[in-house]
């Protein structure tokens, strides 16, 4: 099957080279073609450039129509399957609470967790499918969920099976990471050891064993779990062959991301708080990818990290939604772009690396993904016709997909 795309202002995100990340200076630029055509061959970018060159012939033939055409966004960080609201929780900061005090007086994720543990496995998979298809048309093409809303060995089990249907169910990219260390329980309140080893002596095998989980979540904080805790749990994680990719310095920093380093994580997400020593501690480690979540501050009205200073310095950042009930309930791309620029000074080619290609890199599908380079899966949007790569961050709010194509086929 041969799919055409004719007619493209700007075909954005081009490698000839292709490379596993961007980092620093290289952030700042995004190869683009102009008045360009892209050719799809069963699922796969198999051609690419100007009009001039531009095939006779293909089985199906799309007219951008002057749109351009970007490679797919690449949510490397969501809590996507939840099972309520907690607008409650959003009223309660209006009027002066922190989302520290809501999780220490048991709400906050623990809310989540009470809701999820009584309704039943399909409508948990209704309403994440409903929402992955919300997040496809703002031009998500890969994503990462999280467990961690279960809290016992069997809620846990029955997020990562949703998640497991919600891989049949599409053809976009999913990865599972087990997040069984979100908060601990408050029926383990006074024995915390208690839990921490039914996390490593029965989630772990269990979920390794059925092949549920792609990686490992701990979140590294105060409200949760110390360093020496997520050391526990992402040491016996890797013995399973689960890479971490951990929840650090959201509001503290207290060594996570050293842990994370400590064993070979693939990502530290949040870093809300981060100090130079940690900018420089990150630049000696760079194969850790830095995953920034604006709409979390944002939701939160919190701060943002330190993007600017972090790129300047060389380091390579992400971005990803991490769409949850409690900090974030969006999981829209496009306006984690418009924060990142808005709020922390990104440009928007630096945002559009960071949700594409580094991205990919979060959860390791560089190989196939994050950039139109031939043989990589043809996870591509359409925009509708828009004046500038800037526009896209700029019109905040607005859906400016047009088309989204997830392995060469229209949605
Ligand atoms: O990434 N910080 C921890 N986990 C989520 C929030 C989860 C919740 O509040 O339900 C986050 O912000
Ligand atoms: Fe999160």
């Amino acid at each position: 099957m041969r799919t055409l795309i004719r007619n493209i202002q700007k075909l954005v995100q081009v490698e000839e080279q292709v490379v596993v990340k961007k980092a620093g200076a290289a952030m700042g630029k995004v190869s683009c073609i102009d008045n360009a055509f892209l050719l799809i061959e069963d699922g796969s970018i198999s051609d690419f450039g100007e009009m001039t060159n531009c095939p006779a012939q293909a089985d199906e033939i799309i007219d951008a129509n002057g749109g351009m055409v970007f490679p797919c966004w690449c949510d490397s960080h969501t809590h996507l399957v939840y099972a309520g609201s907690r607008e409650g929780e959003f009223v309660g900061r209006i009027k002066g609470l922190t989302y520290e005090e809501i999780t220490r007086s048991g709400g906050g994720i623990m809310n989540s967790a009470r809701r999820l543990r009584d309704i039943p496995e399909e409508i948990l998979l209704e309403n994440a499918y409903r929402r992955l298809l919300e997040v496809q048309s703002y031009g998500t093409g890969a994503i990462e969920i999280k467990s961690g809303y279960g809290l016992t060995l069997e809620s846990e089990l029955k997020m990562l099976r949703v998640i497991r249907a919600l891989k049949a169910k599409t053809n976009m990219t999913i990865k599972a990471t087990f997040l069984g260390a979100h908060v601990v329980p408050q029926e383990y309140k006074e024995n915390r050891d208690d839990y921490i080893k039914l996390i490593i002596d029965k989630m772990l095998p269990q979920i390794a064993d059925e092949g549920l989980a792609d990686y490992c979540d701990v979140f590294c904080e105060k409200v949760a779990f110390s360093v020496a805790e997520t050391e526990q749990i992402i040491g016996a994680a890797q013995g399973y062959g689960l890479k971490a990719k951990i929840h650090t310095n959201q509001f503290n920093s207290m060594g996570g991301i050293q842990a994370a380093a400590k064993h070979n994580a693939l990502s530290v997400d949040h870093l809300e708080v981060v100090n130079d020593d940690e900018i420089e501690f990150l630049k000696a480690h760079d194969k850790l990818m830095s995953t920034l979540l604006p709409s979390a501050p944002f939701f939160l009205n919190d701060h943002y990290p330190p993007a600017r200073k972090m790129i300047d310095s060389g380091l390579a950042v992400a971005l990803a939604t991490d769409f949850n009930p409690g900090s974030t309930p969006s999981g829209r791309m496009p306006f984690v772009l418009s924060l990142a620029c808005i709020k922390m000074k990104m440009t928007p080619e630096e945002t559009i690396n960071a949700a594409t290609i580094n991205g990919a890199y979060a959860i390791e599908e560089e190989k196939h993904l994050g950039s139109i380079a031939k043989g990589k899966i043809a996870n591509v949007f359409i925009t509708k016709p828009i004046p500038s790569l800037a526009y896209l961050p700029y019109s905040f709010g607005s859906n400016l997909v047009d088309k989204v194509l997830i392995k060469g086929e229209v949605q």
